[in-house]
């Protein structure tokens, strides 16, 4: 990642760490923007700050330990107040794909349990149409190969994600298949759709309606805040 767009990052991590006030339960999204807003939010704990999270992942909740950020229960939780995530691509109309980190599927749940779900992202992330990314699907791992058939019986082609030579396992269990998107990509709702309609797909990583304001930092420190 270049220095540019490590510091654009920390701006808006930085910046998202000031919204959150004591007394809020707080989702805490996964990638390294996120890492950014953990550290910086870690350090309010440290100061003072008086708050409860739920991470979307182990590496969130590992860092957030590292920060002394009170963790939850998961089986307490029913909402929560605020949760801060990044994203892999934003559109005009905050619709998103996420997923890049493989932390979808807990994202999901956590965006759609929150009052409001704030968007942390470089200013590389936001396009005008999606394709360009490939769409995150995670799906079981029982019978896999018949779920991917059932893909490219669609037409969606992709590639199973794989770390260190074997599939990568999501915190979940599952496995992710990354999907081509078509380029550009004019119907996101209908995609998913078809995608989520297919036995052994558990979520897609396109985010509708759930963004609530979206941060944008710049290498120089700037955040443009999109209400
Ligand atoms: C993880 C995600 C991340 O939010 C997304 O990949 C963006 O990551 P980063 O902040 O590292 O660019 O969806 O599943």
């Amino acid at each position: 990642m270049s220095n540019a767009i490590s510091l654009a990052k920390e701006a808006a991590g930085r910046t998202a760490a000031q919204f959150i006030e004591s007394g809020m339960l707080v989702g805490l999204g996964t990638g390294t923007t996120t890492h950014c807003f953990i550290e910086a939010l870690g350090k309010r704990c440290q100061e003072g700050l008086r708050i409860q999270a739920l991470a979307s992942s182990e590496r969130s909740a590992t860092l957030a330990r590292e920060q002394k950020i009170p963790l939850l229960q998961t089986d307490q939780v029913t909402y929560l107040d605020i949760t801060v995530d990044g994203a892999d691509q934003i559109d005009p109309q905050k619709r998103m794909i996420k997923g890049g980190g493989g932390a979808l599927l807990r994202e999901k749940i956590l965006a759609s349990i929150s009052k409001e779900m704030v968007v942390i992202v470089d200013s590389s992330k936001v396009v005008e149409q999606f394709g360009s990314f490939p769409l995150p699907v995670e799906m079981v791992t029982f019978a896999y190969q018949a779920t991917i058939k059932k893909l490219n019986a669609l037409g969606y082609t992709g590639k199973l994600r794989e770390k260190g030579g074997i599939p990568y396992v999501s915190d979940n269990g599952n496995y992710i298949f990354d999907i081509s998107l078509p380029k550009p990509c004019l119907t996101p709702e209908k995609e998913n759709q078809q995608i989520r309609a297919i036995p052994g797909v558990v979520e897609t990583g396109f985010f509708f309606g759930l963004a609530g304001r979206v941060l944008i930092g710049f290498p120089d420190g700037r955040v443009e805040i999109r209400s």
